[in-house]
């Protein structure tokens, strides 16, 4: 097979973790039997400096063509205060809008030596693999109306609207259902039917997509306030949890935090399969940003640029082996002590961002 990856480094820390992908990929061209196109363009900060936007309809029209975007990350005091629609974050939204990126998946797996570095007891989290499920582009962050009004006694009053369709709620389902399918065959669907209608619909909606298509699959519902406890509480009692826009924004990054640092966490955004090849659209990037404070310095931990990849490879590439020898590969390099300097403890030595990839690809 040979795919077409389109590479956006962006700004900061971005670029330095990104040249790391790349030497995974040359690997993977040579090593996998599959091939891997890719093109470089800027985004955020640094194609604003370049052309005055924050990403090019030329960069645009590439992302919708290649079989992955691959995001590094944007934004930097630099762009402070440049105008807000081509501030730096601007293009990775209209990334995510224009590809229809509906679907936010972010895993939180513990790497075994890694589990002191969480706040939660070794028990709880050692050995830990969640995914929790996002949706990205509806709910209250976008439901109309959305504004500050001032009323005649002088008060104001703020409004936002969750708002869900049935298309939403089902599509989302449904990428929920697909990936519990390819892991441990559990969804969490997490809402508060006892307060928001959205969350009645949501619930009914979940369960109906569930008995016409995915019997197979284990489903529970959990109210996402409790749900939130138990994350915490148990998180290994989790498979796939599915979740609206607002909820899962709080969710995964509780969800983040109980495995350690930044620099460790992968991310994919998904948008819908395409009638006639079946693919989806798709971004992948780490959850942290370009890290100003690190920048320039050659010690940013490019574990979560690299595990980016390869959720790519395998939710784009269905190359589901060649991923797991990418999550194996980080899982040995932690087991073996190599550490970035986000990662060390006091006194510890750490490696520079090209010695953790150079270890990543010995292994
Ligand atoms: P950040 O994630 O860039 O950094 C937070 C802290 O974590 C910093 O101390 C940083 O050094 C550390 N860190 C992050 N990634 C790391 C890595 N790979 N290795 C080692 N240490 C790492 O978040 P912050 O500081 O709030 O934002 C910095 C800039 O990034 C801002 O302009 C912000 O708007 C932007 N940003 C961009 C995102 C994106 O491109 N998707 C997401 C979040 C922030
Ligand atoms: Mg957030």
């Amino acid at each position: 097979a040979s795919f077409n990856l389109l590479l956006l480094p962006g700004d900061g820390i971005g670029p330095e973790v990104m040249t790391e992908v790349g030497r995974v990929l040359t690997w993977l061209d040579k090593n996998s039997g599959a091939t891997f196109e890719t093109e470089t363009d800027l985004v955020g900060g640094s194609a604003y400096d370049a052309h005055g936007e924050s990403i090019s309809d030329d960069a645009m029209d590439k992302a919708q063509k290649a079989d992955a975007v691959i995001f590094g990350a944007v934004g930097g005091p630099k762009w402070d205060s440049v105008p807000y629609e081509v501030r730096p974050e601007a293009g990775l939204l209209r990334l995510r809008k224009d590809l229809e990126l509906f679907a936010n998946l972010r895993p939180a797996i513990c790497y075994p030596a890694l589990a002191d570095a969480s706040s939660l007891k070794r028990d709880v989290i050692e050995g830990l693999d969640i995914l929790i499920l996002r949706e990205l582009t509806g709910g209250v962050y976008f439901g109309e109306p959305k504004e500050i009004v001032t009323l005649e006694n002088g008060e104001k009053r703020a409004v936002d609207t969750q708002l869900y369709t049935t298309h939403e709620i089902e599509r989302i389902a449904r990428v929920a259902f697909e990936l519990a399918r390819a892991r441990n065959n559990k969804v969490t669907s997490m809402e508060k039917r006892n307060v928001m209608r959205s969350g009645v619909l949501w619930n009914q909606l979940v369960s109906a997509v569930h008995k016409a298509e995915y019997p197979d699959v284990e489903l529970e519902h959990m109210l996402a306030d409790a749900g939130g406890m138990q994350l915490v509480r148990w998180p290994k009692q989790f498979d796939v949890i599915v979740t609206d826009n607002l909820f899962g924004d709080m969710l995964s990054d509780v969800a983040a935090m109980l495995t350690g640092s930044l620099g460790m966490l992968p991310s994919a955004s998904l948008g819908a399969p395409d009638p006639e090849t079946g693919k989806r659209k798709a971004l992948y990037e780490p959850v942290h940003g370009s890290a100003p404070d690190i920048a320039g310095k050659g010690i940013a931990n490019p574990i979560a640029m690299i595990a980016s990849l390869g959720m790519a490879l395998r939710y784009s590439c269905d190359m589901g082996d060649a991923a797991d020898l990418v999550d194996g590969a980080i899982a040995d390099v932690l087991a073996s002590g190599a550490r970035t300097a986000d990662l060390a403890a006091k006194g510890q030595n750490s490696v520079s961002t090209s010695d953790m990839g150079d270890a990543i690809l010995a292994a």
